[in-house]
């Protein structure tokens, strides 16, 4: 059976960053994110005894052998659970650049979750879905439900799964996400994960990020857009500074990251209410209500260096479409 599926990225607005285990990815912390519309993976799978080994393939993109074994054995989870022994073959879109922060990752492993599975037949719940995403990586099963997600980090393997808490209509947020620079990252986010305890910043990030959560929720809930995007902001400057100060430091970002970074603030100081959040790599999510979408894009288009601008508005969940990519 061939069956094809959409997922969204995501943007965190509370990160994950950081392990307590790195094998089945239960993460240090819950997280809190909202997925993307305009950022998106289309997978297609399809099983056949007609194939003698898996075949992957991004459309139009290259494929290295780390990545493509990394698909391999997310698919040979569920072919085990289906008790399948057919071969795959397993082709991949993404609608923005591979591995530069869009967290490719999180809407690839959700895609390529609900298209296996289908494909092999295979009907899970979606918090079970939630939690097989998690394993192929731990951002994507927050692209799984609709909307904002929140991943509880659980006590285990079966507690550590996303739900959606608001529906996309809940708010009308925009990410209007700056793309600086499309060359790969050099440092994956799996071995970055494996190092934050070297940073003496890490303990004390841990200790305050449940309340981070529970105030960030409260803003949401409350759609203050300023307290909101505040706490977001000061999040995201919390992860780089563990980043930065991990063993090996990881710099994620560039001249024009830290450009706009700083005219951000003064848009703001300006009137504007307007924030940033980064993932891993340089590019930057500039956050907005609808209302001042046009304000923020055409701001950000006259800072050189931005190359392309992604707007996003809240997104459904992973899903299934009738158009396969072969
Ligand atoms: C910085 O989900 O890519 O984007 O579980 O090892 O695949 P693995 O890591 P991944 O980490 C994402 C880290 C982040 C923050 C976030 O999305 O919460």
């Amino acid at each position: 059976m061939k069956t094809t599926a959409i997922a969204p990225a995501n943007i965190a607005f509370l990160k994950y960053w950081g392990k307590r285990d790195a094998a089945s990815r239960l993460p240090a912390n819950s997280s809190f994110s909202m997925n993307l519309t305009n950022a998106t993976t289309v997978t297609t799978v399809e099983f056949s005894d007609e194939y003698t080994k898996d075949l992957v393939s991004f459309d139009g993109e290259s494929v290295s052998s780390h990545e493509a074994q990394r698909i391999v054995d997310h698919i040979t989870v569920l072919r085990t659970l289906a008790g399948s022994k057919k071969s795959a073959r397993i082709v991949t879109k993404n609608s923005f650049p591979k591995g530069t922060g869009v967290a490719s990752s999180a809407s690839g492993f959700a895609a390529l979750t609900v298209a296996a599975s289908g494909a092999l037949g295979l009907t899970f719940r979606e918090r079970e879905l939630t939690i097989l995403a998690r394993r192929g990586s731990g951002s994507a099963c927050r692209s799984i439900p609709d909307g904002f997600v929140v991943w509880e980090k659980g006590a285990s393997d079966d507690t550590s799964y996303a739900r959606s808490i608001a529906p996309s209509t809940f708010w009308n947020l925009r990410d209007v996400l700056c793309i600086v620079d499309t060359s790969m990252k050099k440092v994956s986010t799996s071995e970055g994960h494996q190092q934050v305890s070297s940073s003496p910043l890490w303990e004390k990030r841990q200790q305050g990020i449940d309340r981070t959560l529970s105030c960030m929720l409260d803003a949401f809930h409350a759609r203050d857009f300023v307290r909101f995007g505040q706490l977001v902001e000061d999040e995201c400057l919390s992860m780089h500074a563990v980043m930065q100060t991990q063993i090996p430091p990881l710099h994620y970002w560039n001249d024009v990251t830290i450009e706009l970074m700083k005219s951000i603030s003064k848009w703001r100081e300006d009137g504007l209410p307007v924030y940033y959040t980064i993932d891993a790599g340089p590019n930057v999510h500039v956050l907005c209500e609808a209302k001042h979408e046009q304000q923020v894009v055409s701001l950000v288009g006259a800072i050189g260096g931005v190359s392309r601008v992604i707007v996003n508005a809240p997104a459904e969940g992973a899903r299934t479409v009738t158009s396969h990519l072969f």
